[in-house]
């Protein structure tokens, strides 16, 4: 099969589409023909060596951790998915390599909902996964006033959308070219850095119940006097939050179960008109470098994603 891979770390140009081996599905497991992969700052972080706590990789290695596609082999004890379905889901990208691929073996997928493109769906499971088990962890609910730090990325988009699928009131912050796109998404929006514990005390005069930590820019402290105790704050990125009392919530080595049931209630939020994909770009895979630039940059407004031939 052809795959978007790379055999050393270093900048978005050791990265080249080449022949790599086949994944099959294995117990528990779907293979799908790929349409569609998102890339994430992971994605681009692993590439330049930087420690994510990982094992060695595998060389040649290929990255994309979220992918949309045709299931083309269906592993044993697998039941409720047939060849020929629509899914989007995540590869365990450790155990068979990522999803810049031809094919790709899912250990966690929903059915693909019409009202989805292939690149909305393949660009959704990583931030869905992650929203929900954040969102379910600050107990947002009916009611709850949210602040979400870093709205208008590829987390923040979904997260805001699913907080206010849940009857939340959401706060989110980006700069001010995104204020607009994010009241499109249901947040009320400001502006990150400097003066924040005020301007959201101005927005919200009955206090914040959560924070979700998206950006990890630092702000741990205000997120912390704005939510008035650590415990209603948690961040995904901020790898230094621990200090400030704080929760960072990821799928490691002891860390959360994840929430793969979010998969399928964003699918039925789309089917509904109630949850969509922001796109900041759609590129062909054989622009993996440049998509891993946009990537790095820091300010995608939603998803990036590859498309596979
Ligand atoms: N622990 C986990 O389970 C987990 C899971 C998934 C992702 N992550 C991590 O979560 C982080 C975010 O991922 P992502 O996919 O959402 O990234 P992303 O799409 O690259 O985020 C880009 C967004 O960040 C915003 N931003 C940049 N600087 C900011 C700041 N100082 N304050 C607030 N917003 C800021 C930008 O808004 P403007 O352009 O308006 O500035 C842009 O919209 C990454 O570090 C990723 O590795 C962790």
């Amino acid at each position: 099969m052809f795959a978007l891979q790379y055999s050393e770390f270093g900048p978005p140009g050791v990265l080249s589409v080449g022949e790599a081996v086949e994944p099959h599905a294995g117990p528990g497991e779907v293979r799908i023909a790929v349409r569609a992969t998102g890339v994430t700052p992971v994605d681009a972080k692993v590439r330049s060596g930087l420690p994510e706590g990982r094992p060695p990789l595998a060389w040649p290695h290929i990255p994309g951790v979220d992918a949309s596609g045709v299931v083309d082999e269906v592993g044993e004890g697998v039941t409720g998915v047939a060849v020929g379905d629509a899914v989007f889901g995540l590869v365990d990208i450790a155990r068979l390599g990522g999803a810049a691929a031809e094919f790709a073996v899912l250990k966690a997928w929903a059915a693909k909902p019409d009202a989805l493109s292939w690149e909305e769906a393949g660009g959704a499971a990583t931030s869905v996964e992650t929203a929900t088990r954040t969102l379910d962890r600050l107990g947002v609910a009916a009611g709850t006033t949210l602040l979400v730090e870093g709205a208008a990325g590829g987390v923040g988009t979904v997260a805001v959308q699913l907080a206010v699928a849940r009857g939340a009131t959401v706060i989110g912050t980006a700069s001010d070219r995104n204020h607009g796109f994010l009241a499109g998404l249901g947040a009320v929006p400001t502006t990150y850095g400097p003066g924040l514990v005020e301007r959201v005390a101005a927005l919200a005069p009955g206090g914040v119940d959560a924070v979700l930590d998206i950006a990890g820019s630092g702000s741990v402290p205000d997120l912390v006097a704005i939510a008035g105790t650590p415990d209603h704050v948690v961040t995904i990125s901020d790898f230094a939050a621990a200090r400030h009392g704080v929760a960072l919530s990821h799928t490691g080595p002891g860390g959360d179960a994840p929430a793969y049931e979010g998969l399928a209630v964003a699918a039925a939020l789309a089917t509904e008109g109630r949850f969509t994909v922001p796109l900041h770009a759609v590129l062909p895979l054989a622009a993996g470098a440049e998509a891993h630039e946009l990537s790095a940059s820091g300010h995608a407004r939603g998803k990036i994603v590859l498309t596979v031939p």
